[in-house]
């Protein structure tokens, strides 16, 4: 069983044989005669690739390329290991580069893909929630650059993404947190309903995350299918992003990175009390996502000293423009406004809201 949306020329296959139709698409004319190479993590290797093994190209060898753990990796000294990985197996225009793992490798191999030899195909295989609901999907690649989040990328979509939730048995309730944050953001930009399904669900009792995925790549992919490029409304889906990633900024500079849902979840939770003050987003709604949040993540403490650096981050958004830091806010729950120009000083408004909320 599985389910396709088609995303601009490429299709997201989902489910529980998204795997047998990957193997089926490499016996096709389409990927006849070509080289294909694999990058993926150290855990990923343990974890996913011996159940990806039997599906990858039987004709040819497929390279291995794997790099360590974690989002520090996702950097120009992992892509240049890539880079040289590639050209010295002799990847030529037509090879394809197989991404499998989590946000960092499908935004770090869909940048190398996208700049080796000005671009080669690449097909994304996320392995995390996070993965399958957003990263792998719509076409953003990007690399770190100094801590700054995603400072460095293409668009660049691939040729198809295989979304296979039995990866998600190999995470832990951590990593499960990414990709929940960012449905609980899907939710708030794009379904009342689901918003109004999540708000009172316990994230640990749910079992099969199945449906969720296929409502998240379907607000997703609708998205992005009007605004690839974000010139527009795709800029909704940062809501929780400009504060989350500064978040994610300071704690990776600490030495002591902290996981992506709960940056975003901090992130989501400033946006809202910003929502209120911006949008007058109604104080019960703003104060239902708080609880929502509260109880599901294990929201990162800041100091008053921290909220300067935060404040630098934001300032090197990248959605930034002429040095004003820039949020998508809620102006109701499913309906989000983007390019909302934020004052430095509501800035440090939502930082002390945050602090307060944290330590009651
Ligand atoms: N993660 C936000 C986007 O893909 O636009």
């Amino acid at each position: 069983m599985y389910k396709q949306i088609q995303l601009l020329d490429h299709h997201i296959i989902s489910g529980e044989d998204a795997l047998t139709v990957l193997k089926t698409l490499f016996s096709s004319g389409d990927y006849k005669n070509r080289s294909f190479f694999l990058l993926t993590d150290h855990q990923v290797a343990r974890h996913c690739l011996p159940i990806l093994k039997e599906h990858l190209p039987t004709d040819n060898p497929v390279h291995h390329c794997l790099i360590p753990t974690g989002e520090e990796h996702k950097s120009l000294k992992s892509s240049r290991k890539i880079w040289n990985f590639l050209n010295k197996h002799g990847a030529d225009r037509h090879s394809v580069l197989i991404n499998l793992g989590g946000g960092v490798i499908t935004d770090l191999g869909g940048f190398v893909a996208s700049t080796y030899k000005r671009g080669i195909s690449f097909i994304h295989i996320p392995t995390t929630l996070m993965g399958m609901v957003d990263a792998a999907i719509g076409g953003k690649t990007a690399i770190n650059l100094n801590w700054t989040k995603n400072i460095v990328g293409t668009f660049a979509q691939p040729d198809a993404v295989f979304v296979f939730p039995g990866f998600l048995k190999t995470l832990h309730e951590k990593e499960i947190n990414s990709g929940y944050a960012e449905i609980l953001k899907h939710a708030l930009i794009g379904d009342q309903k689901l918003w109004d399904a999540l708000k009172g669900s316990q994230m640990k009792d749910i079992q099969d995350f199945s449906d969720l995925i296929s409502f998240a790549l379907l607000i997703k992919s609708e998205i992005v299918a009007q605004d690839p490029h974000e010139e527009g409304m795709r800029k909704v889906l940062n809501l929780g992003h400009t504060f989350g990633h500064a978040f994610e900024s300071l704690f990776m500079e600490k030495g002591a990175p902290i996981g992506h849902g709960e940056a975003v979840a901090a992130g989501l939770l400033c946006e809202s009390y910003l929502s209120g003050v911006v949008n007058n987003l109604a104080p019960a709604l703003a104060e239902e996502i708080k609880t929502t949040l509260a109880t599901t993540f294990s929201l990162p403490e800041i100091a008053p000293t921290d909220k300067e650096s935060l404040i630098q981050y934001m300032l090197k958004d990248k959605k930034n423009q002429q040095g004003k830091i820039n949020c998508t806010l809620l102006e109701n729950i499913g309906k989000a406004r983007f390019n909302q120009f934020i004052p430095e000083k509501l800035v440090d408004d939502a930082l002390h809201y945050y602090m307060n909320t944290c330590t009651h």
